[in-house]
């Protein structure tokens, strides 16, 4: 059995010796296996936004004032965690904007066709459909298998490509399914051919030390996930030719300037989830370091799927573990008994049960007709939480499916 063969990883602990969990707020009454979906914030940044908020307050008139000069500056500092040039990326409140922003200003002509994948997130496949619509096109989806290698991945998005395609959207990783994509070999395939690039990369801030890709096009991230930084922080970073094109969702004072300095005016908008980002990213790497915080993700990710896994293979006889081709750090697939979250609403349903129920915060997906159980790891998991999951809320997954 998997588990046997993985030493599960020892918590990691605050400089003063206690639990990593004590720097976030999380509630203790749930188990929180779920950093993948909407982050987590830590103290210290919560207290900065709340700070810098009080400051609003006290003052709009000066803070609203000055708001484009400070928000330019906190640019350069998300734009160094990036590891990007801070000329290349602007602000946007969240991943869904950044792609709104590059659906909405390139020009789709008439016909005009948007390849990505099976494995694209919803939302943002609804929004090329719409673009599609617009221009009464068609959005073209490669069915990639979920244990598609990278050659195999790159070939399969390039041949739904056409001398009609005006976009190709990919995701650096996954949401249903937790895996990667090539994103850089398509992205070199499609400039062999002149097509732009949308590299959705919701998932790779903190996730990944340098995640932009280096390429020509658009790339759109969240640093409100892996990264931590409160809620409503995200980059678009955009490099080529294209990038004139682009235009922010708010029409305001920037529009003398091109990107990015044309998105540093936002109107009359919140920007203190921005403003408090680079506190989370400075957090967690004076008390844990960045790179160690990715090293232990991984190994508890890896011991926390073993765990998991063999308690249900072990219940069912069937293999649990998948193969997803391209595995991502900090999250994991598990295959859920068969019947469970076969569909999507099933998927949300299924969620619901197990964080009411069983009280572990967890993300059910949906993939081919087939249920998973997607895992995240942070900072704040232990193994423990894990071999939680496997002892309590394996066997109720089990009843449950055979109830069905
Ligand atoms: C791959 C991917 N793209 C886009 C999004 C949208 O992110 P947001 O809701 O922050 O805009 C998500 C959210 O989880 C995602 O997983």
């Amino acid at each position: 059995m998997a588990s046997t063969l993985i030493t599960a990883p020892n918590a990691l602990l605050t400089p003063d010796g206690q639990p990593a969990t004590s720097d976030w707020s999380l509630t203790a009454d749930k188990v929180h296996l779920n950093h993948g979906s909407y982050g987590a914030v830590p103290r210290v940044a919560q207290e900065h936004q709340f700070l810098l908020k009080a400051k609003m307050d006290a003052n709009p008139c000066t803070w609203f004032m000055g708001q484009a000069a400070a928000l330019a500056g906190t640019r350069a500092e998300i734009a160094a965690f990036l590891r990007v040039d801070a000329n290349d990326m602007a602000l946007v409140p969240n991943a869904s904007a950044g792609v709104s922003v590059v659906y909405n200003s390139l020009t789709f002509s008439r016909g005009a066709d948007i390849v990505t994948t099976d494995h694209a997130y919803g939302a943002v496949l609804e929004g090329a459909r719409r673009v599609a619509r617009e221009c009464s096109g068609e959005v073209r989806v490669a069915v990639v298998p979920l244990d598609a290698d990278a050659a195999l991945s790159c070939e399969l998005v390039m041949a739904q490509v056409t001398e009609r395609t005006a976009l190709i959207v990919i995701d650096q990783i996954t949401s249903a399914t937790a895996r990667s994509l090539p994103v850089l070999e398509i992205a070199q395939a499609a400039r062999e051919l002149g097509i732009p690039v949308l590299v959705d990369g919701a998932h790779a801030p903190g996730a990944e030390a340098a995640p932009v890709p280096d390429f020509e096009g658009f790339w759109v991230g969240n640093l409100h996930k892996f990264a931590c930084a409160p809620r409503g922080t995200a980059a678009v970073v955009a490099r080529g030719p294209l990038r004139k094109h682009l235009h922010p969702l708010i029409d305001s004072w920037g529009f003398p300037h091109e990107f990015p300095e044309s998105f540093d005016h936002v109107g009359t908008q919140d920007i203190t989830s921005w403003m408090a980002a680079k506190t989370s990213f400075d957090t967690i790497e004076t008390r844990y370091g960045w790179d160690e915080v990715r090293r232990y993700s991984r190994t508890l990710a890896d011991y926390g799927a073993a765990v998991i896994q063999d308690a249900f293979s072990a219940a069912t006889g069937e293999d649990a573990a998948v193969d997803v081709g391209m595995p991502v750090g900090q999250l994991r697939l598990i295959r859920l008994p068969k019947g469970l979250a076969t569909t999507h609403e099933d998927s949300h349903a299924v969620r619901a049960w197990i964080s009411d129920m069983l009280n572990f915060e967890t993300a059910i997906t949906t993939f081919g007709g087939a249920g998973y159980l997607r895992l995240s790891t942070h900072a704040y998991n232990t193994a423990r939480e894990f071999e939680a999951f496997a002892e309590r809320a394996v066997p109720e997954l089990l009843r449950l499916a055979r109830l069905r």
